[in-house]
């Protein structure tokens, strides 16, 4: 993707923030994901009383998507921090990766990052999730 594609998408995923119910850990993650057809999705982190119910920015917005019925996708923007400060880059946990795996090529798929100070890194999934397991090898997978 340009640059200046990647920073707007980034724009979404931190806007998304405002919207991160965070409240356990303080950490406010926003997501954008785009799709082939140029339609984006967007999620927040939504956490739980019980801990483990609770969900990434990347899957709630994953989930979105593949709910409506899209299932082929270009990029993923990220943005998080304390507080919603994006001092550091937020990368993507190990499930998310996985999730990523499942839907999107690994050669071909670009996850952007980004901190609050105009710093934009792009990384193919192949690179964060290198010699990954994925739906090609399971018999009925995609
Ligand atoms: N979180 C995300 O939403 N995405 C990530 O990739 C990293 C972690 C959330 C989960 C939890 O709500 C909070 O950040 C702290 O782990």
């Amino acid at each position: 993707m340009k640059e200046q594609a990647s920073r707007e998408l980034f724009a979404e995923a931190a806007e998304m923030m405002r919207n991160s119910y965070a409240p356990y850990s303080g950490f406010h993650v926003g997501a954008a994901l785009l799709a082939e057809d140029g339609t984006v999705y967007t999620g927040c982190n939504v956490e739980n009383a019980s801990y483990g119910a609770s969900n990434c920015a990347e899957r709630t917005a994953f989930f979105k998507a593949v709910s409506e019925g899209c299932r082929v996708f270009r990029a993923i923007a990220i943005a998080g921090g304390p507080g919603g400060k994006t001092g550091d880059f937020c990368p993507p946990c190990g499930i998310c990766r996985q999730v990523m795996r499942e839907f999107c090529d690994p050669e071909t798929f670009e996850i952007i990052l980004g901190n609050d100070r105009g710093e934009i890194r792009i990384f193919r999934l192949k690179e964060l999730l290198p010699e990954s397991f994925g739906p090609d090898q399971l018999e009925g997978g995609k």
